[in-house]
């Protein structure tokens, strides 16, 4: 795998540099639901206060915004409280979120030009979003002279031992709410891994018919709910036989037994994506016995990618016990296909 050149490298004395950091976090009623994205991007933005940089200027996306309301839901302020809480830093400026801008998601190149606007350099330590060739990620880096940051390249490193020689059985487990953007690599992934475990939202979607040419496992029971509802009417289901009209918003006590065994016998393990509305209670079941059977698994390479998941890990205590936690979800899957992310492929070597 080729790597982008180093912030280390750069000369940033007296400079200001323009900074894609992925604080895209969990919120919960407009607070912060888990900072790990937020506290791991703080390596890169020390080393540029440590070396003289005159101002870090920090940008990031938020959530999929796409309404006006989305506007006060998505706000970058409690996300930037966070941040100056701890780094308290008058050189430390945090823009707000790229994606109330329209053209960032198009790479335009005219949004580039006004980040790029007044910096000196650019670096992008970003992982978790460098799956997407927009501007803030993409066209921006052809604008200064581009690096990568610590975690971008942590992130390189740690998760390319998934792609050089693994001890099998690989077993890839996959959830989450993004259905779309995972189903398309999951088809790309082919028959990379030894066995495909599928829950959340994802499932529910495959429910009637995959679209992959190899074989998933899917649930073999859910935890059904008549809406949904952090209180709805909710029982245990085969996976066939939801009434209609009800949705499974979790894995069923069956299910996560057999997702648990697969976990035990694997050598690798990939996660990324909750079993289910992991954020309220009576639907978090599935998601605690993957993270508990994959933290459990001390003879594998584990990697947990993805904010929600690395949430329900921490949440649990869990985190010290898993090879490497990512921070990125999208973009980690992405990276197991063996191909450049376009965030990456704007740095030079
Ligand atoms: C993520 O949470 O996976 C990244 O921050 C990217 O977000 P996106 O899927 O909305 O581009
Ligand atoms: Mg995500």
């Amino acid at each position: 795998m080729r790597k982008p050149r180093s912030v280390r490298e750069a000369d940033v004395a007296d400079k200001v540099v323009l900074v894609r950091s992925d604080l895209n976090v969990p919120l919960d009623d407009g607070r912060v639901a888990d900072d790990t994205r937020i506290r791991a991007s703080l390596p890169t933005l020390q080393l540029l206060l440590d070396a003289g940089a005159a101002e870090v200027r920090v940008c990031s996306h938020l959530g999929r915004p796409k309404t006006e309301e989305d506007r006060a839901k998505y706000a970058m302020a409690p996300v930037e409280a966070r941040l100056r809480e701890l780094l308290p830093d008058d050189r430390v400026k945090v823009l707000e979120n790229t994606r109330f801008e329209a053209g960032e998601t198009k790479n335009d190149e005219e949004f580039a030009r006004r980040l790029a606007d007044g910096c000196d350099l650019y670096v992008n330590d970003a992982f978790g979003s460098a799956h997407r060739a927009h501007s803030s990620t993409e066209a921006v880096a052809h604008l200064l002279p581009a690096y990568a940051g610590l975690l971008l390249l942590d992130e390189l490193e740690h998760l390319g031992r998934l792609l050089g020689d693994i001890e099998r059985p690989f077993v890839l487990i996959s959830g989450g709410a993004k259905v779309e953007d995972k189903l398309g690599v999951l088809r790309n992934l082919g028959g990379r891994a030894d066995a495909v475990l599928i829950g959340g939202k994802m499932a529910e979607d495959l429910r009637n018919g995959s679209p992959l040419d190899f074989p998933v496992e899917l649930p073999s029971d859910v935890v059904g709910a008549s809406e949904f509802a952090a209180d709805a009417e909710s029982r245990v289901c085969g996976y066939d036989d939801l009434p209609d009209g009800w949705l499974g918003l979790d894995i069923g006590p069956k299910t996560r037994e057999n997702f648990a065994d697969a976990l035990a016998s694997a050598r690798t393990i990939f996660w990324n994506g909750p079993m289910g509305v992991f954020e309220w209670p009576r639907f978090a079941e599935g998601t605690k016995a993957v993270a508990e059977a994959v933290a459990a698994n001390t003879d594998a390479f584990t990697v947990v990618g993805g904010a929600d998941s690395v949430r329900a890990l921490n949440e649990l205590g869990l985190a010290e016990r898993v090879s490497w936690v990512s921070t990125g979800g999208g973009a980690s899957l992405e990276l197991l296909e063996g191909k450049e992310l376009p965030g990456v492929a704007a740095i030079p070597s």
